[in-house]
């Protein structure tokens, strides 16, 4: 109803703006030099090709010539009107659109535009319901964020986009775009009421797909194939069931709030994969033989069936930790070097690394079962530690023993404490060992994750928040 009312007087105010000349514009028509200069695009780079028909000259000629006013860098829309002189001008935009916060319009109607060679940037808008654009095929950025009352999105005959950046779109629940899209280089989604994302469903290789705090987000597949740079899917509904099963290469990974996954193609990881807090109880990565950065498997408390036969070497660091249901870490038979430090914590009782030749960082082991041995690490067949990074932690129940070994493995000094009797009875230098030796090299830094996920929940709260007052 309300927004009902809301379309009439911006329909009338909007008639009210037609009789007075723009200000979107620049003055009759005439191009700014500065403009034109600042230009971003390259207007070769996403000119579409022309659609092949039999008779080529039958295309008509105003779809080819672009007027002057079309050509603009940047066109600040601050009204309805403003949009609806635009299409009428322009089938094709040469610069980028920006929707003003103070458009008060519901509606944000693309008309006729059938190209935008720049960016459509909506940000901190207060009144906008829906954004439709029944003809838009090409555009290089949509830029979606804060947008408290935007509901719907409508671009059928989409094909072309760079990127997608959509954030704090609290309550988007209907996005329409039909799966025509083949190439996008960045996907990011957060913040949004929606139950699926299925319309990259045609693109194989992305530079960035980031897809979190989509909180009625239930399951999300993608034909995904490789991610160059960043692949992250955290915090959306707690039942999201995760299939990346035609995924066989990444950058970086970040796995978290997942009740199911399927990366069972994934070959190689060319810098850090981390899987953190999910439900699931398999994580199978049979065909993965090396991972250039970190492994971190912290927190997932169901987790009983792993499968990481195939991984020989682990360039950065390796962190098992609170994986509540494992009782053995005795997943990696083939596992040969660890370039950073290993960091195992939990209530595992037992570890097996049968090819284990060498850890080039140093070794926290902290176990709360009595059952865990930790000679293996603590009191080295032939007297050299495969442990070269200075320092070896290790406790079991409540027996701790730190060593200090040299670049070779060479032991240097060794010492004891039980835990039992309380604090006092700790070693003089426990505490500050302890502190070194938590850190990993390389390794991707659960509270700068958790800082992350903190900074979204504000953002969350915030905007609620606002909705509500
Ligand atoms: C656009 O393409 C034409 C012909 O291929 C070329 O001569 C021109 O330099 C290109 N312009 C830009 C800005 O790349
Ligand atoms: C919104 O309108 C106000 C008052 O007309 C103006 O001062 C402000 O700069 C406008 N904001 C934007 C983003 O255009
Ligand atoms: C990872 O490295 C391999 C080998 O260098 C390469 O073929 C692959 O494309 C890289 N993957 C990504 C996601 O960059
Ligand atoms: C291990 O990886 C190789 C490719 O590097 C593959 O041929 C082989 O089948 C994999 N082994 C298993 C057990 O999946
Ligand atoms: C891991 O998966 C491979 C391929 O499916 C299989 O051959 C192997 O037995 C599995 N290993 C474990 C420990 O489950
Ligand atoms: C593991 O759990 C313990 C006890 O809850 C906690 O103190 C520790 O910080 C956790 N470790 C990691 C790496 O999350
Ligand atoms: C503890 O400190 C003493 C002297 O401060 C040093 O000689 C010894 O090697 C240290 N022990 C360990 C295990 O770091
Ligand atoms: C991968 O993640 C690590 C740690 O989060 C970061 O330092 C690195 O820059 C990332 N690499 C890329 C290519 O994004």
């Amino acid at each position: 109803m309300l927004s009902r009312i809301h379309t009439i007087l911006s329909f009338l105010f909007l008639l009210l703006q037609l009789a007075k000349p723009s200000t979107a514009f620049g003055v009759n028509g005439e191009l700014n030099i500065l403009d034109h200069n600042i230009m971003l695009v390259n207007t070769n780079a996403t000119v579409p090709k022309k659609e092949k028909t039999n008779f080529e000259t039958i295309s008509p000629a105003k779809q080819t010539k672009i007027d002057e006013d079309c050509k603009k860098s940047i066109y600040h829309i601050e009204n309805a009107a403003n949009l609806i002189e635009l299409q009428a001008k322009c089938w094709k935009v040469m610069g980028n659109i920006e929707i003003s916060s103070n458009f008060s319009g519901s509606l944000v109607d693309l008309g006729s535009i059938k190209e935008i060679e720049g960016d459509l940037i909506i940000k901190n808008n207060k009144h906008v319901f829906r954004i439709q654009g029944y003809n838009l095929q090409v555009l290089r950025k949509l830029e979606l964020d804060s947008l408290t009352s935007f509901v719907s999105l409508d671009l059928p005959v989409l094909r072309e986009v760079e990127t997608v950046d959509w954030r704090v779109l609290p309550i988007l629940s209907s996005v329409v775009i039909n799966g025509n899209i083949n190439k996008v280089k960045n996907i990011v989604i957060s913040d949004t009421a929606l139950t699926s994302i299925d319309y990259f469903n045609n693109v194989k290789e992305v530079n960035i797909f980031n897809i979190n705090n989509n909180r009625f987000l239930e399951t999300l597949f993608t034909k995904l194939e490789s991610v160059t740079k960043q692949l992250t899917v955290h915090s959306n509904a707690k039942e999201l069931e995760l299939d990346l099963s035609n995924l066989y290469t990444v950058e970086n990974m970040t796995i978290k709030d997942v009740s199911t996954i399927n990366v069972a193609k994934l070959s190689s990881v060319n810098s850090s994969l981390e899987f953190i807090e999910n439900q699931f109880s398999s994580l199978e990565l049979p065909l993965l033989t090396k991972i250039q950065g970190t492994l971190g498997l912290i927190d997932n408390k169901n987790l009983k069936r792993l499968n990481f036969s195939n991984v020989t070497e682990v360039q950065g660091g390796l962190m098992i930790a609170n994986n509540t249901g494992l009782a053995k870490i005795d997943f990696f038979p083939k596992l040969r070097q660890i370039g950073g430090a290993i960091y195992f914590e939990g209530t595992f009782e037992k570890i097996d690394f049968p090819e284990l030749k060498l850890v080039k960082g140093s070794a926290y082991i902290k176990s709360s079962s009595d059952e865990l041995n930790c000679e293996e690490f603590t009191a080295p067949k032939n007297g050299r530690s495969i442990i070269r990074g200075g320092k070896i932690e290790c406790t079991s129940g409540m027996k701790s023993k730190m060593l200090n070994v040299d670049e070779e493995g060479n032991v240097l000094g060794k010492q004891e404490t039980n835990n039992d009797a309380g604090k006092k009875e700790k070693g003089k230098n426990d505490s500050k060992n302890q502190g070194s030796s938590k850190k990993m090299e390389n390794s991707a830094p659960k509270n700068f994750f958790i800082d992350g996920l903190k900074t979204s929940i504000y953002t969350v709260l915030t905007i609620l928040f606002a909705i509500v007052f």
